[in-house]
């Protein structure tokens, strides 16, 4: 049934999009483990994601997390009902990794294969429940779902389950990029989201945030009560009258602000933090404000690893006012993860929907790094 949310299937799903080597089980939408091998440490030093770097531990780890992640929920090969993999969008050479391990185990263990959209689990990862039976939640449609990782920044209408279309997204750079070369610009290491988010929420009661308008500008205003220093960045796409974003030009603005600072001192640096992301964010809340009036959803399901910022779900609950506003239970669903990827899985079984149980057919499965709604 449509609006129920499925329990049923025993899924192990896979993720190795970008540079988490994912191993999940799930069943339905109930997550029995989510294993996600951080490999941040291995790009840190490089301040971004170097695909062949992912690569090559994505190979090293896969077999491993796999086994970890059946032993943790005590589950054996021969009780699933279906391996999931990624698909795309991502890294090719990194998805590849993981497409291989999925074709291997459900042509050793005889069971069908599902190719999944990265970018649906983000969609749904907040219908992934814990491990524990909860009262099925009703879904009301139409949803809109609220995208905003390191790789996409999107709002998706969400008509049922498998029927989306895509009606913003950004013309250039992703928020969560956004975040990490703005705040690497101010030297908070890789990847730099968290670290502005946690200045931010430590700093912003020392400083007057206001939205201002200047000629065809509508721009964020900060100003340090104690200081009085003043600070000034672009909400882009303010008065584009579409949904979409840009986050190019801030990144620019930003740039250009920092370089007027010959000393950034540890003040500046959260007086900067406050008021880039009151910017970065607005854009988000102000394109959601206009896509509620458009298309008058029911319910909101936010996704993407900058949903980890407590600010973004706060100033979306405001701009949603009585809608049922949906996001993962834990930070471990945020990122990317392949817990999503077992959920979307399950309903993708039910639907018989990008289902391949012919082992001849595992080979139309491929890597399909822009893949999009
Ligand atoms: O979804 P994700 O893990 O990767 C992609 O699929 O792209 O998102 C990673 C992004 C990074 O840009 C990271 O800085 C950002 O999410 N991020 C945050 C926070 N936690 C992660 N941004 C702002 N505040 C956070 N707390
Ligand atoms: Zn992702």
């Amino acid at each position: 049934m449509q609006n129920q949310l499925n329990k049923q299937n025993l899924i192990l799903a896979i993720d190795t999009s970008c540079d988490e080597t994912s191993v999940a089980v799930v069943k339905g939408n109930i997550v029995i483990s989510n294993l996600l091998p951080s490999q941040i440490d291995l790009h840190k030093q490089y301040g971004g994601v170097v695909p062949s770097i992912a690569k090559l531990a994505h190979q090293e780890r896969i077999d491993s997390v796999v086994s970890e992640a059946l032993k943790k929920s005590k589950i054996t090969p021969g009780q699933l009902d279906a391996i999931a993999v990624t698909k795309g969008p991502g890294l090719a050479i990194a998805l590849e990794i993981g497409i291989r391990k999925a074709k291997e185990l459900a042509e050793k263990f005889n069971k069908p294969l599902v190719a999944v959209n990265h970018m649906e689990g983000h969609l749904l990862s907040g219908l992934a429940e814990r491990n524990v039976e909860t009262e099925d939640q009703k879904l009301q449609f139409p949803a809109l779902g609220v995208l905003v990782s390191g790789g996409h920044t999107e709002l998706v209408l969400v008509e049922k389950i498998g029927k989306y279309s895509k009606v913003g997204e950004t013309l250039d750079d992703s928020c969560g990029e956004c975040f990490d070369k703005c705040g690497r610009m101010l030297g908070l290491g890789y990847p730099a989201g968290p670290a502005i988010s946690k200045f931010a929420k430590e700093h912003r009661t020392n400083i007057k945030l206001e939205i201002v308008h200047k000629n065809t500008s509508t721009l964020v205003k900060g100003t340090n009560i104690k200081t009085g220093k003043e600070y000034l960045l672009p909400i882009a796409m303010y008065n584009s009258g579409d949904l979409n974003f840009s986050y190019s030009g801030l990144k620019t603005a930003f740039r250009d602000l920092v370089s007027k600072f010959s000393d950034l001192d540890s003040e500046t640096i959260k007086d900067l933090c406050v008021v880039f992301e009151h910017a970065a964010l607005m854009q988000v809340t102000h394109k959601l404000e206009k896509a509620i009036k458009k298309y008058s959803p029911k319910e909101i399901w936010l996704g993407g690893g900058v949903i980890a910022s407590v600010r973004l779900r706060n100033l979306v609950r405001s701009s949603a006012k009585n809608l049922t506003v949906r996001y993962p239970f834990s930070n471990k669903l945020t990122g990317d993860n392949a817990a999503m990827i077992g959920v979307v899985a399950s309903y993708c079984l039910n639907q018989n929907r990008e289902v391949y149980t012919n082992p001849k057919d595992f080979e139309k499965i491929d890597r399909e790094p822009n893949l999009t709604f």
